[in-house]
């Protein structure tokens, strides 16, 4: 049987692009996805196991998370790694009315965030503790796509970048509660991919802020999932995918 892969939020772009790529390579790849669009039909035809996942439920989130893990276990037995890379990039937004209504808006933007990217890999690798296993000399991967905004803040999108933080922080807890039969990493990424509203002005600003001065695309976090997936011996560390923007200095 091939060795499993599970993968969140896989249904466009990075996602989808690693999901592929893993199954075509001989894993075989259970991808999660929310809206069953173009790119989960894609997955279906290449023969990736298509999990249905919504992550906007706080109450009903341990529930879904345990009966993911539960099939996972009654269909694959056990997983060769866990992408975490399901993702919504929601920045802070004004909203008419008063502070209340500013506040409200704003604690549901943060606990958005935090929920998809730090609540959510947090429960899914302990459900599936268990069930990480590779082979006898090789151990298992946990990897959590991170962004490079953890070093820097951001103004417009302050809990997204507080809650990317909070997944490289379960990066070392994981990885140190999971050794040695599984390591964990992250993967953080600079600009891989625009998304098809950018406008011009916005692309340039954005492509002069690294120094390679490129959109890489998403083959980029493959190869470094790739890395992770072939090493015995990185844990608990985050990969820099970022065209050297923190040596873009004034
Ligand atoms: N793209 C970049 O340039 C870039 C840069 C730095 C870091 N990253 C990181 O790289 C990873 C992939 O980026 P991407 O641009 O490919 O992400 P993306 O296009 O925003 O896709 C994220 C996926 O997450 C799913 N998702 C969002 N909210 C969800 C929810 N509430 N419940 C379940 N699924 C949900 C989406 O599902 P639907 O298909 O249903 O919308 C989508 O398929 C992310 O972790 C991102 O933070 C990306």
């Amino acid at each position: 049987m091939a060795a499993t892969i599970l993968i969140t939020g896989a249904a466009q772009r990075v996602g989808l692009y690693c999901a592929l790529a893993l199954q075509r390579a001989g894993f075989q790849v259970v991808a999660t996805y929310r809206r069953d669009k173009p790119g989960v039909a894609e997955l279906r035809a290449a023969g990736v196991d298509c999990q249905f996942l919504d992550i906007s439920d706080d109450q009903q989130l341990p529930q879904d998370i345990a009966k993911l893990a539960d099939y996972l276990k009654h269909t694959y037995g056990n997983l060769r790694a866990v992408i975490h890379n399901a993702s919504a990039w929601q920045g802070e937004e004004p909203v008419a009315g008063g502070l209340s209504e500013q506040l409200q808006s704003d604690a549901a933007v943060f606990d958005a965030m935090m929920r998809i990217h730090a609540k959510t890999p947090y429960l899914l690798t302990r459900a599936l503790q268990p069930l990480l296993h590779a082979d006898a000399d090789r151990p298992a991967d946990v990897i959590a796509i991170s962004d490079f905004a953890v070093n820097t803040g951001s103004c417009n999108h302050m809990a997204y970048a507080a809650s990317k933080a909070a997944l490289e922080n379960l990066v070392l807890s994981l990885a140190r509660l999971l050794a040695p039969h599984a390591k964990v990493n992250a993967i953080a990424p600079a600009l891989v991919m625009f998304n098809d509203g950018d406008d011009e002005a916005y692309k340039q600003h954005t492509l002069q802020k690294s120094l390679m001065g490129i959109e890489p695309g998403p083959s980029e976090v493959l190869a470094a999932v790739d890395y992770l997936l072939q090493s015995r011996y990185v844990t608990g560390r985050v990969i820099a995918v970022d065209g050297g923007r923190h040596l873009k200095l004034p």
